[in-house]
């Protein structure tokens, strides 16, 4: 399949490819959302990433077990390095991928063997001529304003076509600054699609079956990102100590604070945030 030209990508996408990148470095795995752990570890239970992968696998068959009968087409808004396109074309499904990073798009064509088309674009500058049967957004509609998603995916179906999102959502808008700020507000959220002439067929909570994956983030991070960091200081301050001194300002300059938000980060979801699965129905406006 040909490559697509390469796009202008704002900063903040930039910062979170990176993020992403980093992430799959990690796991190791064709997906980049959170997993759905079912059953859910038992107490004291190590949690590791091969457990996290077979919770990968759980999270697209739990997302797509919500795919109603009938369709056919799908674009994947947000997909990744193909992971949710890989499981949904060896159902039978025609996809489409979209995502903002040519590092992801390389990744996605060699991941679906070039069988699935791929859009190196922003979902709010996507242009397309004809509609698709459903428009999913598996952990990607954070990235995309409330009435850019709406309006964008109520132009891609056609009447009575379906939109599938799944993904972290604030519960109340109180929660402004931080880690995961950039989720919507439910409320906000529903206010945009029901304007955009959408209807909620089906709403789950799966909040418990993903906040593993926190611990395990957490975990992965204290025990190897942190320790990893303090061995590499104690070796420029044994090589080059002026580059240390440097080094400790600018940490508790910028790193600091997102750290000790980082640890914090089960308690902050549990307090503000909530993880749906939401699928909505396209009626007209
Ligand atoms: C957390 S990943 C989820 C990937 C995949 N859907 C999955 O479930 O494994 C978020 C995805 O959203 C994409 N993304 C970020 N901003 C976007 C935008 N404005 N338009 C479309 N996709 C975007 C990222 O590049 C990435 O592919």
């Amino acid at each position: 399949m040909q490559k697509s030209k390469s796009i202008q990508v704002p900063k903040p996408t930039r910062y979170q490819n990176a993020a992403i990148d980093y992430y799959t470095g990690l796991t190791g795995s064709y997906y980049l959302h959170y997993g759905y752990w079912e059953p859910l570890p038992s107490v004291g239970e190590e949690l590791t990433l091969t457990r996290m992968r077979v919770a990968q696998e759980a999270y697209a068959a739990k997302v797509m077990s919500a795919i109603p009968q009938g369709i056919k087409t799908i674009l994947d808004v947000g997909c990744g390095i193909g992971g949710n396109a890989i499981y949904l074309t060896e159902r039978g499904f025609q996809v489409e991928g979209l995502a903002p990073d040519a590092l992801q798009e390389e990744r996605f064509i060699k991941n679906t063997n070039g069988q699935v088309p791929f859009y190196l674009t922003r979902f709010e500058d996507f242009q397309q001529n004809k509609s698709y049967d459903l428009v999913l957004f598996s952990e990607s509609s954070q990235y995309i304003a409330v009435d850019d998603l709406a309006q964008g995916a109520a132009r891609l179906l056609g009447s009575g076509g379906y939109l599938l999102i799944a993904d972290m959502m604030r519960l109340d808008g109180d929660y402004k600054e931080g880690i995961f700020s950039n989720c919507h507000v439910v409320s906000e959220l529903k206010l945009a699609l029901e304007k955009a002439g959408f209807e909620l067929v089906k709403d789950e909570d799966i909040s418990k079956s993903i906040a593993p994956t926190i611990d395990l983030c957490i975990d992965v991070f204290q025990t190897f990102g942190l320790t990893t960091m303090k061995y590499i200081a104690e070796l420029v301050a044994i090589a080059v100590p002026p580059l240390h001194a440097i080094g400790s300002w600018a940490f508790k300059r910028w790193l600091d604070k997102p750290i000790v938000e980082g640890l914090a980060a089960r308690a902050i979801f549990e307090k503000h945030l909530c993880y749906k699965i939401q699928l909505w129905r396209f009626v007209g406006d």
